[in-house]
């Protein structure tokens, strides 16, 4: 996924186009470019690495001109070189681009038939040509790129400047979102809401198939069938909302101590503490008595947070829940009915993967409903119901206070259900609301184990495989333990259910091989210690998350106990998800990787 932005500006735009591309990078940061207007003329700065290559580039070579646009690379098509870096042009154009188009072959082939010679690896470069050679044939430019958007198959979100013209730039979203700022004489055109946050708090959201031509008085925008239509423009708050790091090393630990604060402001958004119940933000269109199944999909930890919810829907409301990585999902055809409920997760609502699971089910009638962070997204806009998470921005390319959001709002909704469908009282409701008033409270406790997580992490960092267990609850966060360790230490890990350890995974197990076992004490605990045997009669090196009771009854010597705060069982891995994250980014520091923006990562895949 890349970040795009433009600016129609009444001064140089080159720093601008920079500060916003600054808060775009967590999207991709393979390579960058910014492209101006100079006199009428085509000019581009463009560097390989992160940004401040390209601000070292602009240091070197300013640009000027009032017209400008700028990207932010996650490489798809083409390595993350210099030359394949955005803006791509030719002295008429210069584009920038976020997604894929999927049939730029047959368009590539067919331009170089005719004899155009291409200078990129790069999916983008068609684009580029097809604008040109209309151009060059006098088209003008709003009807050149009418004409090529009819030609493009794919997912794009893309950003038009042309020589000549300095008041005009044009915008064009099929897929991964594209915003518009409206400023005053000045206008922009963005990925998101954080990019334009520098320059307006008045955005509008294209619609997929739209796009847009703007000038420095506003924009018309053109549906897929080109008639004119209006998008509304909002007051997006975040937009102005400084996302800095505090006092914070990384975005990563900063998000993380945030959890207690945001969890619960996600828990007041969906608990009414004084009368002890759960109440959803929104009118469901369903009632879950009707429900017969749920599905739930998602990618990454927004997966896990599935995983977890799917025992918590199954335990408290008895609803059966399939439970689907979304890039299987539609290409298993899921045989969903009308009347069933699927169930969205998505940190940054614009996962392909999950968005075309979505549509999927909705073509298959069933009620969608999502659990997102950012309510202006396209899963969003595209699902009956919005559960929204109330993370605030999460920049970290690892999802941490986006899960354990995401977990609070699953959890209420487990227990709406439950009460909906008659499988639980009001004193049943009143417990589980009590139990969840005091998540946040204990997630601060979690945070106190940190200088041992810290201490631990130095030995994890020595290690070149990791094994996590669980059972219950706990096994979608032995998942997600490994998941974070992987992408930000580059540590091989793998989560496994802990009964499953027997049937294989043991042939793993020497001294070189920590295994992190979470466990808080409940009804299964005795079977987990009988796991735990059987690693350390191997010589497997334990750390142990559990709380007194476990610690006390955990007759195996391991190399650390990490001893939570007591609570119960039910909600354990919202409060244990704190010391799986503390784990993974205190290793990464270890290991020195780039804890935010870990290699080859981005923080939403808008591609499949
Ligand atoms: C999580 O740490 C990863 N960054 C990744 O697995 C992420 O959860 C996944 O790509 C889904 O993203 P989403 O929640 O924005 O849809």
């Amino acid at each position: 996924m890349c970040g795009i932005v433009g600016i129609l500006g009444r001064a140089p735009v080159a720093e601008q186009l920079v500060d916003s591309l600054k808060r775009l990078e967590y999207r991709g940061y393979d390579s960058a470019g910014v492209a101006t207007l100079e006199n009428g003329a085509l000019a581009r700065r463009r560097a390989e690495g992160k940004l401040k290559n390209l601000e070292a580039r602009l240091e070197a070579k300013p640009l000027g001109g009032h017209t400008g646009i700028g990207h932010t690379r996650w490489a798809t098509h083409g390595r993350p070189t210099e030359n394949n870096a955005h803006p791509h042009a030719t002295e008429r154009v210069a584009v920038v681009h976020n997604g894929i188009i999927e049939n730029f072959r047959e368009l590539r082939e067919g331009l170089e038939a005719k004899g155009t010679v291409f200078s990129t690896e790069t999916d983008t470069e068609v684009v580029v040509h097809l604008v040109d050679n209309l151009l060059k044939g006098g088209v003008a430019p709003v009807e050149a790129v009418r004409a090529v958007l009819s030609q493009l198959r794919g997912a794009f979100a893309l950003g038009l400047i042309f020589a000549g013209e300095d008041d005009l730039m044009i915008g064009a979203r099929n897929g991964p979102p594209l915003a518009i700022g409206h400023g005053d004489g000045e206008m922009y055109l963005g990925s998101d809401a954080i990019a334009l946050g520098p320059f307006t708090d008045t955005i509008s959201y294209l619609e997929d198939g739209d796009w847009v031509v703007l000038n420095r008085k506003g924009a018309t925008i053109f549906d897929k069938d080109n008639a004119i239509v209006h998008r509304e423009a909002i007051k997006h708050l975040t937009a102005t909302a400084l996302v800095d790091k505090a006092n914070y090393r990384h975005f990563m630990a900063k998000e993380i101590h945030e959890q207690p604060e945001v969890v619960g402001h996600t828990l007041a958004r969906y608990v009414d503490m004084a009368t002890e119940r759960v109440t959803m933000p929104v009118k469901l269109p369903f009632d879950f008595k009707n429900i017969q199944r749920v599905s739930i999909t998602a990618c990454g930890t927004a997966s896990y947070a599935g995983f977890v919810a799917k025992y918590w829907l199954e335990r408290l409301a008895r609803l059966p829940v399939e439970l689907d990585v979304a890039s299987e999902f539609r290409y298993r055809e899921a045989p969903l009915r009308k009347g069933d409920l699927a169930v969205f997760i998505s940190q940054s609502g614009e996962t392909a993967d999950t968005l075309a699971a979505l549509r999927y089910a909705k073509a298959q009638g069933a009620y969608t409903l999502s659990v997102v962070n950012v309510p202006t997204s396209t899963i969003a806009r595209e699902s009956e119901v919005v559960l929204p998470t109330l993370a605030g921005p999460e920049i970290g390319v690892a999802s941490t206070k986006a899960f354990t959001c995401q977990l609070m709002v699953l959890a209420s909704l487990a227990v709406a259900a439950g009460k909906a469908r008659g499988e639980l009282s009001d004193a049943d409701e009143a417990k589980l609301v009590h139990s969840l008033v005091e998540i946040p409270r204990l997630m601060s406790e979690a945070l106190t184990t940190e200088p041992h997580i810290e201490k631990l992490a130095r030995e994890i960092s020595k290690s070149r495989d990791v094994l996590y267990l669980g059972r219950g609850t706990s096994y979608p966060l032995a998942l997600e333990g490994a998941l974070k360790l992987k992408e930000i230490s580059y540590i091989h890990a793998e989560g496994y259910a802990a009964g499953e350890l027997k049937h294989g995974p043991i042939a793993l197990i020497d001294e070189h091989m920590p295994v992190v076992v979470i466990a808080p004490y409940d009804k299964v605990f005795e079977k987990t210690v009988s796991n735990m045997q059987e690693v350390a009669a191997r010589g497997g090196k334990i750390i142990l998350m559990t709380d007194a009771r476990g610690a006390a009854e955990a007759t195996i010597q391991s190399l650390v106990t990490i001893v939570m705060p007591d609570m119960g069982a039910t909600f354990a891995p919202m409060v244990y998800a704190v010391p799986v994250q503390l784990l993974a980014y205190h290793t990464a520091v270890v290991m020195g990787t780039d804890v935010d923006q870990p290699r080859n990562l981005a923080k939403s895949v808008t591609v499949e």
